[in-house]
């Protein structure tokens, strides 16, 4: 596990997007795994800008988003396959084909789930996998209490999640209830996790997920088993770790 601790949530996002535009640039038919949220904005904002200004190619590129909710169509604002166009495919020269994001209308969820899985091992698997966290300790959409070997299934989600994404809705009540996330199981076949996470808001629950037992209760703590996790936090996310000041050491004597 690596910890990485940036100064503020630009810094944490201009890392985060250099190890994604590495892996681009070494092996431009990569398998990304994307995620939804604020966190992942500054992100995608620098990769849009390396693509613009730098010419970072992605035609090669493949994609699986994490997670998308149930009952919302492509076209609403509020739907992650509305979000990720917005905030990044429109941008770059990803291939539509080579977009994967889970289907909120399919009608049969256990044969899109089951399709979803098929997807990635087709593609090869993901290479790279970005992941925010809940308040609540989820990747994904992987409440509390989901299996560490679940796979990509339908998720309710819990109240927490629901009154931290209201301010993305009108009113509370038309946040989705439900939503198709990939598993834990299935995130923890990525060859490289990159978790980014910022505020202060925060900080006890990363805290948790880095330095804490392992457990269902914090679904992100599972990370602790991966062979390659990279947690890129902001200075105010940092504040709770127990172990702050040698991430900090390990970083600047990096071999
Ligand atoms: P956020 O959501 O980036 O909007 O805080 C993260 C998550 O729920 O995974």
């Amino acid at each position: 596990m690596e910890v990485i601790i940036k100064k503020d949530y630009e810094a944490m996002s201009k890392e985060a997007a250099l190890i994604v535009a590495n892996l681009v640039k070494n092996i431009p038919n990569c398998v990304l795994g994307l995620a939804t949220g604020s966190t992942p904005i500054g992100l995608y904002k620098e990769l849009i800008r390396m693509h613009k200004n730098e010419g970072l190619d992605f035609s090669k590129v493949t994609t699986f988003n994490l997670d998308e909710y149930c009952g919302l169509p492509p076209s609403h604002d509020q739907s992650y396959h509305y979000f990720m166009h917005d905030n990044l495919f429109n941008h770059i020269n990803v291939q539509p084909q080579n977009i994967h994001v889970p289907s909120g209308t399919a009608p049969d969820v256990d044969a899109f789930c089951e399709w979803y899985e098929d997807e990635i091992e087709k593609a090869g698997g993901i290479d790279l996998q970005v992941l925010g966290i809940g308040g609540d300790g989820h990747i994904a959409f992987n409440e509390p209490g989901s299996s560490l070997g679940s796979r990509t299934r339908m998720k309710t989600l819990t109240q927490e999640t629901i009154d931290d994404n209201a301010r993305f809705f009108a009113k509370k009540e038309d946040v989705p209830r439900y939503a198709i996330t990939m598993g834990v199981g299935t995130i923890m076949e990525a060859g490289h996790c990159l978790l980014l996470c910022n505020g202060e808001k925060k900080a006890e629950t990363i805290a948790r997920a880095i330095e804490g037992p392992i457990t269902a209760e914090i679904t992100a703590s599972a990370l602790q088993m991966h062979p390659q996790a990279t947690f890129i936090l902001d200075e105010p996310a940092a504040t709770k770790l127990k172990r702050y000041d040698y991430y900090k050491w390990v970083y600047d004597n990096k071999p």
